[in-house]
């Protein structure tokens, strides 16, 4: 059975380098130099942070978005994708408090999460983690991964524009963008 829980750990070594982190909205996190991604949760966090999160089933997509996004998307790993980024969510509680449908409404409808995030596949793979169910004090509600290779970088960053000026990001109260390299 594949993992479904991950452990994004800041370290003084590992296999990603930090080239950049900053805080987009809300309290920052220690700035880290190195990250370390292990599936489970280890016995020890070598570091000032520890993040985890669990891969989950989709809440929001409908069946023909599925197929599509199937279609173009690839895997992480990909030869050539060196460079990351671990964006960390937290959002409010007036989005917890909406419905089902209403979250949709503004994830899809009213922001075109889905819509405009497929235009940038198969170029930039990503993995969503969830953190709430977790337990009641997690610092955030996502761990957002990204992976490309660097002459894509341009388009991450259009994408993420897009996305942060569209009203779901209304919703976001704590944010921190950390930009990675290595693999
Ligand atoms: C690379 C292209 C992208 C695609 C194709 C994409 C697609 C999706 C899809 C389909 C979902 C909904 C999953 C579900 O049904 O539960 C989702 C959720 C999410 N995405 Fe993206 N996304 C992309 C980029 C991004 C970027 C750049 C960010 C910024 C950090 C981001 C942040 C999130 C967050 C926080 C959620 C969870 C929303 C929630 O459940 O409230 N995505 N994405």
């Amino acid at each position: 059975m594949s993992p479904r829980l991950f452990t994004f750990s800041a370290a003084h070594h590992g296999p990603w380098v930090v080239v950049n982190q900053t805080t987009v909205a809300g309290a920052p996190l220690p700035q880290a130099s190195h990250l370390r991604i292990q599936a489970g949760a280890p016995a020890s966090a070598p570091g000032p942070w520890s993040l985890r999160g669990i891969t989950s089933n989709e809440r929001y997509v409908e069946r023909a978005e599925r197929e599509a996004l199937v279609s173009r998307q690839v895997g992480l790993g990909q030869a050539g994708h060196t460079c990351a980024a671990l964006i960390p969510i937290r959002k409010s509680s007036a989005w917890w408090a909406l419905t089902q449908d209403e979250r949709r409404h503004v994830l899809e409808e009213q922001s075109q999460h889905i819509r405009l995030g497929m235009n940038y596949l198969p170029q930039i793979a990503r993995r969503l983690h969830h953190c709430r169910d977790l337990s009641d004090n997690e610092p955030f509600d996502f761990l957002t991964w990204f992976e490309y290779a660097p002459r894509d970088t341009g388009l991450f960053e259009e994408l993420l524009n897009a996305l942060r000026g569209s009203p779901e990001w209304a919703y976001v109260e704590r944010e921190t963008d950390i930009r990675l390299v290595g693999g």
